[in-house]
């Protein structure tokens, strides 16, 4: 599908990680989409070099940023107003239909059918789910919206000073005129919710297909042992973060992402925090050149040929994965 893509943006080069994690999760779950980035000149070249590896349009745009230290003081988020700038994904006229993913956020299988639905679908927010959250949604890029939209910025504003205020306030039928725009909430998971409806969590969590990690603290304001798996930050808000996404975030970082910063020279070795020998481990992991592994067997052929007595025990079904899915069960 070439004239379908999923799109994100980053303005500096530590959201240029998060965006180089989410396209990766994308990639490892097969989508069938285009991959698009809105980068602006503060984004360093050799981030945008990397970015390139994984992403089919890299493009650059300005910064727009609504300098609206008021409402940005409420949301208690002063660096948000450079969230305007994703208003320009509507300018991406070659495609007809995209899905807007934040650069926080990242897949946890293929979500490709969110292609079937139209604009603007989103999930709810979880601070007032009569908004949506403006983290993931479904938009056709048309430069009529595109004005609009900047019309609504120059004059009311945005509420919240960045974008899901503007966009809240354009799309203002969202939360009562057509039910198949409210994108579930697996599709949309945000730490905060997690933390605020544990039992729904519970009960709901393993359905979970996007995460985000919303809010001020972000994966890469951590550091990750890679031999012990643990993550440690000086901020008590790492416990705001879940831990099993955390660490999923970090394997994904590790191993598929921080090869190709090596590699163009945006992180030295020196600043990974590996030792020596997890630093060779990471780059043998440069798949991104390299040939897609083959698919993965479908289920009814894995439970087939474990009834043959053929059970992968190296991989989908070694112990360490069997007694994942029985915690998981148990839980
Ligand atoms: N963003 C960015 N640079 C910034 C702040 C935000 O590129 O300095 C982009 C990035 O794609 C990010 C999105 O805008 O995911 C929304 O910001 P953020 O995710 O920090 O907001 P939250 O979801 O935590 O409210
Ligand atoms: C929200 C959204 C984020 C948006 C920000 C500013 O919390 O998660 O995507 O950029 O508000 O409006
Ligand atoms: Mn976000």
């Amino acid at each position: 599908m070439t004239d379908q893509a999923y799109v994100t943006l980053a303005t500096n080069d530590a959201y240029g990680k998060g965006a180089l994690v989410l396209g990766t999760s994308l990639r490892n779950h097969k989508t069938s989409k285009r991959l698009a980035v809105l980068v602006t000149p503060q984004v360093s070249e050799s981030m945008r070099a990397v970015l390139q590896k994984l992403y089919d349009d890299v493009r650059l745009v300005d910064v727009l940023d609504s300098g609206d230290s008021a409402h940005l003081a409420l949301l208690q988020r002063p660096e948000l107003g450079v969230t305007l700038t994703k208003l320009h994904c509507w300018t991406l006229t070659h495609y007809s239909k995209c899905v807007f993913m934040d650069a926080d956020t990242m897949v946890l299988c293929n979500v490709d059918e969110l292609f079937e639905r139209e604009e603007l679908s989103a999930a709810p927010d979880p601070g007032w789910p009569d908004c949506f959250n403006s983290g993931v949604f479904v938009f056709r890029p048309s430069i009529e919206t595109y004005e609009q939209l900047l019309n609504v910025c120059a004059g009311k504003g945005s509420f919240d000073g960045g974008d899901q205020g503007i966009l809240n306030h354009f799309f203002n039928k969202w939360s009562t005129s057509d039910i198949n725009k409210h994108l579930p909430f697996i599709y949309n998971l945000s730490s905060i919710a997690i933390y605020s409806y544990l039992p729904a969590f519970k009960q709901y969590g393993a359905d979970a297909k996007v995460v985000h990690f919303l809010g001020k603290v972000k994966p890469w304001n951590f550091s990750y042992n890679a031999t012990t798996k643990s993550i440690t930050g000086e901020s008590q808000e790492l416990f705001s973060l879940h831990p099993d996404y955390l660490t999923l975030w970090w394997e994904t970082f590790t191993f598929s992402v921080l090869p190709l910063l090596m590699e163009h020279g945006v992180v030295k070795e020196s600043q990974t925090g590996l030792k020596a020998e997890e630093v060779t481990e990471a780059m043998s992991h440069i798949h991104l050149s390299e040939p897609p592994p083959p698919p993965p067997i479908s289920s009814e052929e894995r439970k087939q040929k474990w009834e043959q007595g053929q059970a992968d025990y190296m991989g989908a079904d070694s112990f360490e994965n069997i007694q994942k899915k029985l915690d998981s069960f148990l839980k």
